[in-house]
């Protein structure tokens, strides 16, 4: 499988072959290192930049951790501290960079920014979360769950909350890709849009899967291998619309009774952070303000036996690994 020099801006680029090959690779790098391998020679003295224009700490640090593990060098371009947007504009920054990196990542609002940098730079552009996805999170999630229920083809993912947002989107899109059976369960609101709905149940033909939208949680949690939430006001989203998502999401909050629809065999998945205690800063404004101290997951489920949270979490790092690794690499 030959990945060298592609971009990774979205999963609908690439074929369930191209995102297997990736998921396994990321296992084999993960052993690797576990083993105490080193993997300083693969990538020795190439240069990645990285630009984060909202805050991150998952993605920042794998992006640097695999980065300096495959003998990389990095530099970190934080949000307002470049030029980016505001006095260069994206085609003139993508060329200066691309002069200058072997690849670049980026974080920031909308998908079309990350789709301009990757046309001019001439060299691999990664999407590090854009609003609409978030791909390196994807490719961790699927090594998660493959390391967990021992297959991804045939595993019914049920994703709770707003999934009109990247999160949703991202999922509807890897499970029609990989033969999985995907549900939105939420208010009719934040179904993701129609347009790509389709798309997927198109693609889920193809391979198997399934999507489906509901909200019901009785009937969509039922039989579900795998329960997934994320924050219910993403980045870059005004502090206002807390009210509104509370009304409409509380009842598709993540609890032991979602866990208890679902069975056994379901384990708990959030790309992190989340709201489940009033730890955070935002999680005690919230609780002030509405009297709700745990928000898209109980603390209950969160720290209970079948929460794989931090797995997920340690495999960000792997499979961007692997991403760096397959595109920059020369196999
Ligand atoms: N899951 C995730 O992308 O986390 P960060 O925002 O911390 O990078
Ligand atoms: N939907 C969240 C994901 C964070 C990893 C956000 O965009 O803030």
């Amino acid at each position: 499988m030959k990945l060298t020099g592609r971009h990774f801006l979205k999963l609908m680029d690439y074929t369930p072959e191209e995102i297997l090959y990736l998921i396994d690779l990321a296992a084999k790098l993960k052993q690797e290192k576990k083993q105490g391998v080193s993997q300083l020679a693969k990538l020795q003295g190439k240069n990645i930049a990285l630009i984060f224009e909202k805050t991150s700490t998952r993605t920042r640090c794998s992006f640097e951790v695999a980065a300096h593990d495959l003998g990389m060098h990095t530099t970190y371009l934080a949000p307002s501290a470049s030029q980016i947007g505001k006095k260069e504009s994206i085609a003139d920054t993508a060329r200066v960079l691309g002069r200058m990196f072997d690849g670049i990542e980026y974080r920031g609002f909308e998908q079309e920014i990350v789709e301009e940098l990757a046309k001019y730079a001439g060299v691999p552009v990664w999407n590090g979360l854009t609003n609409e996805f978030h791909p390196t999170q994807m490719l961790a999630d699927m090594l998660t769950i493959q390391e967990h229920l021992g297959r991804l083809k045939g595993v019914k993912l049920v994703y709770m909350g707003d999934a009109r947002y990247n999160m949703g989107n991202s999922l509807m899109v890897t499970c029609a890709k990989l033969g999985m059976h995907f549900t939105a369960c939420t208010s009719k609101n934040y179904f993701p849009e129609a347009e790509l709905v389709s798309y997927c149940e198109k693609l889920a033909k193809e391979t198997g899967g399934t999507v489906t939208l509901s909200e019901d949680v009785e009937t969509a949690a039922k039989g579900a291998d795998v329960i997934y939430t994320d924050v219910w006001v993403s980045m870059g989203e005004p502090e206002e619309v807390w009210e509104e998502r509370i009304q409409e999401l509380l009842p598709y909050q993540v609890n032991q009774r979602v866990m208890e629809l679902a069975g056994e065999q379901a384990v708990f998945m959030h790309c992190l952070p989340a709201y489940h205690d009033l730890k955070t800063e935002v999680g005690r404004k919230v609780y002030e303000k509405f009297g709700i101290a745990e928000l898209e997951v109980t603390d209950e489920v969160f720290e209970g036996s079948r929460s794989v949270v931090f797995d997920e979490a340690e495999n960000r790092m792997h499979t961007i690994k692997a991403v760096m690794l397959a595109t920059l690499g020369e196999s």
